[in-house]
Parts: C-alpha cells; sequence; structure tokens
C-alpha cells in the first residue's frame, strides 16, 4: 500500500555540526532523499508516485506526479528539473479513490498551491467533508479523499497561521484511517505529519530529520527512530522533533535502534529480490534462533513480558494473521499442541473480528505479521485485548504498529522483506512460533528442560538444510521452465504438509497468475479428486517414512489415486524415500528432519518453482500486479 517518505535538513556537509542557527543551504538533497525513499518503498505496492519540495525564495510548492511506476516520474523530473529545496515529501500510491492517473497521483495542493498533502488510507467522511468545502467555493482537481484532506488543511491553515495546529483541527475532523503528511512554502524547513491507524516512523539525523511509512524509507541514511503512537502528530525541522496528539498536547514517543542493515534491502547481484530472499532463508532462521538461549542452553525469550503464572494459566491460543503470516501460524499449531497440549485455534485476522470469538483472560492471542501493519490482524488485536485476552505478536518490522499494541512482541530476524509475495518471513515466524511453543512446554512443565535443548538442536540444524534445499534447486527451476503453460496446479499435503501445501498454491497464485489450489490430502477424496484428469500437475508434500504411523503410507496411497486417473505428480520427499520415488514423475530431495521441522525446508522447492514459471513467462516476481506488500487498509 501507499508509501510516505518526508525529508528536512540544512544541505549540511557530512561532518558539519547542526544548530538552530546553521543558515539553510537549499540543496538537491531533500528531491534524492526523497526519491531514494520512495525506491525503497517500491516494495509495499504502487501504481502513481510523486514528490513536493519547498525552500527559502520560494513562494509555492513545486511538485512533480505521475501514474505508473518510479521511472516514469523520474523521468519527468529529468525532463523537467525541479528547483533545490529544503524539504520534501514523496509517496507511492495504492488507487482506493480515483483510478491510478497522473492527477489522482500525490502530492495534492490546495492554498494557491503553497500546500502540499500526501496520504495514506481511506477518508470515510469524505463526501460529506467535500460537500461541505465545495459549499465554501472549493475547487477539486482530483477526486481522491486525500484532496479533501488538504483543502481542510488549507482551511485550518488560514484560521490558525500554524501548520501544526492546522493538521491537529485537520485530523479531529477526518474519520477513517490516514498518515497525513505537509509541507507549505510558508515554512520551508517543516514537515508535518499526522497518524491515526496508518503507519508513520520517525528518522533521526544529524541536521536533518526523516518520515517515513516504515524505516525502510530511511535506513540507508539514519538507524535512530522514533515510534510514534497513534493519533499522534509530528513535526519535524532540520533541529528539531516534536510530537503532540490530536489536541496539540505535546506526546511521548519511544525512540529506538533499526537493526536491519541497509545492504540487505538491495537485490545484491540476484535477478529479484524475490530470489535474494530465497537464499537468504538459512540466515533468517538462523537469526531468529539466535541468542535465545541462557548459559546453561535454557530457552530464554526475554522479550515475552506477559507474567509466567499468566502464560501458565493459558487454556487456549488463537493465532490471528492474514495471507503467508496464517500459513506459518497453521503450521505452529501441529507443533504447538503437540508439545503444549494447549487446543490453539487458526484464524484469518478479518473473519475473527466479525466472528463474535470466544476468549477471556485465559487466552493467548498471537497476532503473526511481517510488515507488523496488516490493518485486518491490527483491528483483530484489538479486538482480542478488548474482550480480556493477552496479546503476543510475532512481527518481523520494527517500530511497526502491531507490537506497539500488544502486550508482548517476539521478532523474527529476517531482516528487510522487500518481495511482495513473503518467503523467508514465513519461515522466520515458523520458527518464532516454534520457539513460543518450546518456551510454553518448558514453562507449563510438559518438557523437560533436556527435551527442549533437543528440540532447539533439531531447529540449529535447519539452515544448513535449507541452504542444501536451495542448492538443489536447478531442477525445480527447469521442472518451472517446462511448465510454463500450465493453466491449474493442485497442490496436497497432510499434517504439517497441508499448510505447506495452501503456501505452495499461494505462492504459485501470486507469483504467476495461475489457478492453484491446496488441499488436505486425506480431502481428496472428498471432491478435489474431481478436478484430476489427463496431464493435471499435483504437487505432493510427502511426510517423513520416519514420522507418524500412517502418516507417510496414506499419503503415498493418494499419490497413487491421483496417478491412476492421469495425474501428473510432482514430489517432495525426503532423501532415501525409495516407496514414494515409484510413483512420482518428478522428484525433489529435501534432507531428512524430524516431522514437525519438515515445513522449514518443503516449502522452498515450492517458492523456487513458483518465482521460476513466472519468471519464465516474464513476469515481475517482486511486485504481482493488483498486490500490496503491507496492507494497511481492511
Ligand atoms: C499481503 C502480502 C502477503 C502477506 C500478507 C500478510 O497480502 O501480499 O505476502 O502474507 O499481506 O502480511 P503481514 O505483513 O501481516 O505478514
Amino acid at each position: 500500500m501507499c508509501g510516505i517518505v518526508g525529508y528536512t535538513g540544512l544541505g549540511l556537509a557530512a561532518g558539519q555540526p547542526a544548530t538552530a542557527e546553521t543558515t539553510p543551504v537549499p540543496s538537491g538533497h531533500p528531491l534524492e532523499v526523497a526519491l531514494e525513499g520512495l525506491r525503497r518503498l517500491e516494495y509495499r505496492g504502487y501504481d502513481s508516485a510523486g514528490v513536493a519540495l519547498v525552500g527559502p525564495g520560494r513562494d509555492d510548492v513545486a511538485f512533480a506526479k505521475k501514474s505508473g511506476k518510479l521511472g516514469n516520474l523520474v523521468g519527468e523530473i529529468e525532463a523537467h528539473p525541479m528547483p533545490q529545496a529544503t524539504a520534501a515529501i514523496g509517496h507511492t500510491r495504492w488507487a482506493t479513490h480515483g483510478g491510478p492517473t497522473d492527477v489522482n497521483a500525490h502530492p495534492h495542493l490546495a492554498d494557491g498551491d503553497r500546500l502540499a498533502v500526501i496520504h495514506n488510507g481511506i477518508i470515510e467522511n469524505f463526501a460529506q467533508l467535500k460537500k461541505e468545502l465545495l459549499a465554501e467555493g472549493v475547487f477539486f482537481r482530483s477526486e481522491t479523499d486525500t484532496e479533501v484532506a488538504a483543502q481542510l488543511l488549507a482551511r485550518e491553515y488560514r484560521r490558525a497561521g500554524d501548520l501544526t495546529e492546522a493538521m491537529a483541527a485537520t485530523a479531529r475532523r477526518l474519520e477513517g484511517t490516514f498518515t497525513l503528511l505537509a509541507v507549505h512554502a510558508d515554512d520551508p524547513l517543516k514537515v508535518v505529519g499526522a497518524r491515526h491507524d496508518s503507519p508513520l516512523v520517525v528518522g533521526l539525523g544529524e541536521g536533518e530529520n526523516f518520515l517515513g511509512s516504515d524505516v525502510a524509507a530511511f535506513i540507508a541514511f539514519t538507524k535512530e527512530a522514533l515510534e510514534l503512537g497513534q493519533d499522534q502528530i509530528v513535526t519535524i525541522t532540520p533541529t528539531s522533533v516534536d510530537v503532540v496528539d490530536f489536541r496539540n498536547k505535546p506526546a511521548e514517543a519511544k525512540r529506538f535502534t533499526v537493526d536491519w542493515d541497509a545492504a540487505a534491502a538491495e537485490k545484491s547481484g540476484f535477478e529479484s529480490f524475490m530470489d535474494k530472499e530465497i537464499h537468504d532463508q538459512p540466515h533468517a532462521v538462523a537469526d531468529t534462533l539466535l541468542g535465545r538461549t541462557d548459559v546453561d542452553g535454557r530457552l530464554t525469550l526475554d522479550e515475552i513480558r506477559i507474567d509466567e503464572a499468566v502464560l501458565r494459566a493459558v487454556d487456549k491460543i488463537i493465532v490471528i494473521a492474514c495471507g503467508t503470516a496464517a500459513y506459518a501460524g497453521h503450521v505452529a499449531k501441529y507443533a504447538i499442541e503437540h508439545w503444549c497440549r494447549i487446543p490453539v485455534e487458526v484464524e484469518l485476522a478479518h473473519e475473527f473480528r466479525y466472528r463474535d470469538p470466544i476468549l477471556n483472560e485465559k487466552t493467548l492471542v498471537v497476532a503473526i505479521s511481517q510488515s507488523g501493519e496488516t490493518m485486518d490482524t491490527l483491528m483483530a488485536v484489538r479486538h482480542a485485548r478488548e474482550q480480556g485476552a493477552k496479546v503476543l505478536s510475532i512481527v518481523n518490522t520494527q517500530g511497526s504498529t502491531i507490537p506497539r499494541e500488544s502486550d508482548a512482541v517476539l521478532y523474527t530476524h529476517a531482516g528487510p522483506e522487500i518481495a511482495v509475495a513473503s518467503t523467508k518471513a514465513f519461515l522466520s515466524q515458523i520458527t518464532a512460533a516454534y520457539l513460543l511453543g518450546l518456551y510454553l512446554a518448558q514453562l507449563r512443565g510438559n518438557k523437560f528442560a533436556d527435551e527442549v535443548a533437543y528440540l532447539l538442536g533439531e531447529l540449529r540444524d535447519v539452515p544448513a538444510k535449507i541452504q542444501t534445499v536451495i542448492e538443489r534447486g536447478e531442477y525445480v527451476r527447469a521442472t518451472a521452465r517446462s511448465m510454463q503453460d500450465a493453466t491449474s496446479v493442485l497442490f496436497l499435503g497432510r499434517h504439517v504438509g497441508y499448510p505447506v501445501a495452501l503456501e505452495g498454491a499461494l505462492k504459485l497464485k501470486e507469483l504467476a497468475y495461475i489457478h492453484a489450489e491446496g488441499f488436505a490430502a486425506g480431502e481428496l477424496k472428498h471432491g478435489p479428486i474431481a478436478l484430476i484428469d489427463e496431464g493435471q500437475p499435483v504437487f505432493v508434500v510427502v511426510p517423513s517414512p520416519r514420522g507418524r504411523d500412517s502418516l507417510h503410507s496414506k499419503v503415498v496411497s493418494n499419490i497413487q489415486e491421483i496417478r491412476a486417473r492421469g495425474a501428473r505428480t510432482l514430489v517432495i520427499a525426503e532423501d532415501g524415500d525409495d516407496e514414494v520415488r515409484r510413483y512420482a514423475d518428478e522428484i525433489f530431495w529435501i534432507p531428512q528432519v524430524p516431522t514437525l521441522i519438515q515445513p522449514l525446508l518443503a516449502v522452498v522447492p515450492l517458492q523456487i518453482f513458483a518465482m521460476s514459471l513466472a519468471t519464465a513467462k516474464g513476469l515481475d516476481v517482486d511486485q504481482p500486479r493488483n498486490l500490496a506488500k503491507s496492507v494497511t487498509v481492511e
């Protein structure tokens, strides 16, 4: 969804000390920072982009905006160079109100082009506000709800004469979700931002400050950041950051240091971010496991600041998440129930909230989210806490909203995930959820310390085995290339292989736009088998023959059933599984691991398959059509 960047700087030479008295030197830097920030936020998904600049000596805002990719905006700026500036705001828009045209792109201008606004979210009462403004004779250039906010802000600015105060007055009138950023030609060193149920983080620099939808917008420039609370307004100048609430009263924001490496958000020689992130997976899992034991090897999750007595009393866990994160939760259900003997429900966040779920102070709600911003998940978190449940979130992005609104957070350490379709986040989410399961098992006495240590040891062996699967990827790639014309692919799995099948199907839909469905293998005879005819490709995730009684043989029988009806079987099986080899048209081998750990390996060939097939079709695997990485509206 929309990406937002704000920047103000004195145009200082590196190392030059910044003071409030330092004379502002207009520089080309604000535009570069805004464009670099937008480039780093491209992954969120967008269909138009724009920037606005202010600088001393100019009595209006300079702006450029273009539909399509960032390259179009850069081309426009090259054709019509922009003036030097001291502050900039930049926006990538994911269309909601009004199509993805140049006119509807942000920024939106008001006050005789002296004020510019960018916005993420949806203003629900925009029609009513527009009517009010039209009655006052305001002229609108676009169909967007954002322009209504810009015009409202202009009116408030004329009344208050101060951009921060005007922003507070505007925010009080708006209903819906929004992050708004504004600059005014009267105040060329200032950027004002407001947030309500939509993300905004502050980056702290020397003689410069930043705003961003997430930390990726500014990690190339600074790692020091401020996490804003709900309903706050932030005013940045090159030498100050002030935070107030919507009543214009001083408010607190939390400082933190971003632990992501800016270089981790680069392609590093890979063809796509997706390819790079698939290759990052051994590290994502290893880093998520890192530092989580004490000197005696005992699992310690210091971040979980929920009272131990409360955790011992938990009688139900509900996992809430969307998309890939929900499938990670689905995998975790099998492990947590097995290790802790606590019932675990997994529910899509948007269904959970509107279903009137039964929960109380003995329910632990686990919210899983890579971005920490998914609106459906955030709303479910709020709903759960209102019902008295404790919420523990498993999140990858520091400074995001879901951790802030949870009772505790367990961070995954996957690093920035740029490709829209999730890969390394999935593996690190499963890993973190497993750590939580083992921690609860240890705490509640379901597992002895040595059993937990043994299972942790097995998890620590996983990164090297993921690496092996990645190194065997060429056969998967070649198979995918040969299947470019496939119009439908099915995925079957059982037990933990079932959510893996669902995730395999999701990856293929997202990346290659091919009809794909995942089924529980046991359900085959109850319907899906009717889909099988000559040549129908079916992936089957085969459980370990050394695992739970009869699971393996049941899935092998399923393979025979579909093969007898003409299916082309593409089988993921463990090294040495000679029995299944006979029934596989293609076989993708993965190293031997315990049953519960298998998803961390079995999903990798499915990721590589979807990526390679999409690449062979000439599709953009990092930014698939219609999808957004961070879905910040319901
Ligand atoms: C979007 C993305 C998916 C992701 C889902 C949940 O739909 O395209 O890849 O799995 O959101 O995102 P989250 O950030 O909450 O994990």
